[in-house]
C-alpha cells in the first residue's frame, strides 16, 4: 500500500486521460463514462469504439444526459451509446451483467456540470462506491481515470477521500498513478489513472 506515484506534466489533465485510455480503445472496446456532463468524454469514447462497441454514459441530471444525446446524435454516434441518467453508484446494477469484467476504458470527471447549478456536484459517498464498481467492471489492462477538483466547495474532501480509497489498492491487481496539472497547488486539479494488472 504505498503512495501513488505522482508526476508533473504540462499537457491539460484531460487531454492526459484521453491520452492514455487511447491505446485501450478500439472498434469493439466497451467504455463507460461516469459523469457525462456536456459530453465531451463521451463523445471522445464513442469516437474510439465506434462502430460496433459501446459507451456508457451515466449522470444525475437530465439536462446532462440530453446535451449528450444532442452531441453523439450530432456525431453519428448515438447508435454506439446508452445514457442512463442514474447516480453512477449504480452503475453495477445499471450495467448488463454480460459485459462486467470486459470494460477497457472508464472516465470520471468529479464536480459540477459547467454552466449549470455548482451546487449538483459529485460526493465522496456515490463516487467512492462507483470506483468501487468500476475496479469489478473493468478488464484485465482496462483503465479507470478520475479527473478530480480540490478547488470548489465540497472538492477538496472528496479528493481527499477518492486519494485516501486510492492508496488501499491491492498493489497486486491494480497500478495508481497521480498526475498533477503544470501548477501543481492544494486546490489544482489532479488526474488519478488506475491500471487493472489482472
Ligand atoms: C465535471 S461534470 C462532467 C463533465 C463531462 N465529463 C464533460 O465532458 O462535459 C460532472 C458531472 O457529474 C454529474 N454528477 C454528479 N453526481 C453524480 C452521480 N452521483 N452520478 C453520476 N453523475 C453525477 C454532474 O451532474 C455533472 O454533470
Amino acid at each position: 500500500m504505498s503512495l501513488p506515484t505522482i508526476s508533473n506534466k504540462p499537457v491539460p489533465l484531460l487531454h492526459q486521460a484521453q491520452q492514455l485510455l487511447k491505446p485501450r480503445l478500439h472498434d469493439g472496446a466497451i467504455s463507460i463514462d461516469a459523469t457525462v456532463g456536456n459530453g465531451h468524454d463521451t463523445l471522445f469514447l464513442a469516437q474510439h469504439i465506434a462502430p460496433t462497441g459501446r459507451v456508457y454514459g451515466f449522470d444525475i441530471q437530465a439536462a446532462a444526459i440530453t446535451a449528450t444525446r444532442v452531441r453523439l446524435e450530432q456525431a453519428g454516434l448515438l447508435n454506439c451509446s446508452r445514457l442512463i441518467l442514474s447516480s453512477h453508484a449504480f452503475m453495477g446494477e445499471q450495467i448488463p451483467t454480460d459485459v462486467h469484467g470486459k470494460i477497457n476504458a472508464i472516465m470520471f470527471n468529479l464536480g459540477y456540470l459547467p454552466g449549470a447549478d455548482k451546487q449538483l456536484i459529485t460526493l465522496s459517498d456515490s463516487s467512492l462506491a462507483a470506483l468501487n464498481s468500476a475496479l469489478d467492471l473493468l478488464a484485465p489492462q482496462g483503465m479507470l481515470t478520475v479527473l478530480a477538483y480540490p478547488g470548489h466547495a465540497g472538492g477538496a474532501t472528496e479528493t481527499a477521500a477518492v486519494h485516501s480509497w486510492s492508496e488501499l489498492l491491492d498493489q497486486s491487481r491494480y497500478s495508481c498513478t497521480t498526475h498533477h496539472s503544470n501548477h501543481p497547488t492544494a486546490s489544482a486539479p489532479r488526474l488519478l489513472v488506475i491500471e487493472k494488472l489482472n
